[in-house]
């Protein structure tokens, strides 16, 4: 966690950056869109970052809804001070210090750093309220020949901000973790359904809590 922590607290800057680019914003509408939110409802992004989900999160519930945006990393959470008029919180999104339920949930580009996925999704599935949603976003490599520079980045990035470099093989056990949320999912969900974006390099799904 600590190695989290110091990788995106350097980063942070450049992290909001990339992370809303003019042709990121797509996706992360999608993903909002995803959780299928009603006007006035309350929505959670587990390990929001700098916040550039939360404007189009706040978009989906409107100025009555309630957005709460919770990350570990300190740094994170300042670029994202009024972001969407969201409610920041400082804390583990595998041991989320929430009361209450919620109507709507996310996880963006974050399940790969869980060492247990699978449990983090079940706890996520259990503050949801039955009815509604969690979606999952992640990036998820190509088959195809002309990515595989974009491939050896994300690579590197995954190797870069990972918390054992001493794993031979970081990127892999980060998609097999990446892998067990989006199966978990759904698994602990009805109507689960997931979809492609950026040319196949983005895995959005989403599932409902019974
Ligand atoms: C790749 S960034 C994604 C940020 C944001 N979701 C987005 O879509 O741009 C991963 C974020 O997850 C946070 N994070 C990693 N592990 C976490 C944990 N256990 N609890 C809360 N946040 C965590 C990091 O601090 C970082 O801000």
């Amino acid at each position: 966690m600590g190695d989290v922590r110091a990788f995106y607290g350097r980063w942070a800057t450049i992290y909001d950056l990339l992370a809303t680019l003019p042709g990121v914003r797509s996706w992360r509408r999608a993903a909002a869109a995803e959780l299928s939110l009603s006007r006035g409802a309350t929505v959670v992004e587990m390990g929001c970052g700098t916040g550039a989900n939360l404007p189009h999160l706040r978009s989906a519930v409107g100025s009555e809804g309630r957005v709460l945006g919770l990350d570990v990393t300190r740094k994170m959470l300042n670029r994202a001070r009024g972001r969407g008029d969201a409610d920041l919180l400082w804390g583990d999104a595998t041991r989320p210090p929430l009361s209450g339920s919620t109507e709507g949930l996310l996880g963006c580009f974050v399940v790969g750093m869980f060492a247990d996925p699978r449990s983090v999704v079940d706890e996520w599935c259990t503050l949801v309220e039955p009815g509604h949603r969690v979606a999952l976003l992640h990036f998820s490599r190509s088959q195809r020949a002309w990515a595989r520079p974009i491939d050896a980045c994300y690579r590197a990035f995954v190797w870069a901000s990972s918390t054992d470099k001493r794993q031979t093989d970081v990127a892999d056990s980060h998609e097999r973790r990446v892998e067990d949320a989006y199966r978990r999912l759904a698994d602990r969900t009805v109507d689960y359904r997931e979809r492609r974006l950026a040319g196949g390099y983005l895995r959005l799904a989403s599932g409902r809590v019974e």
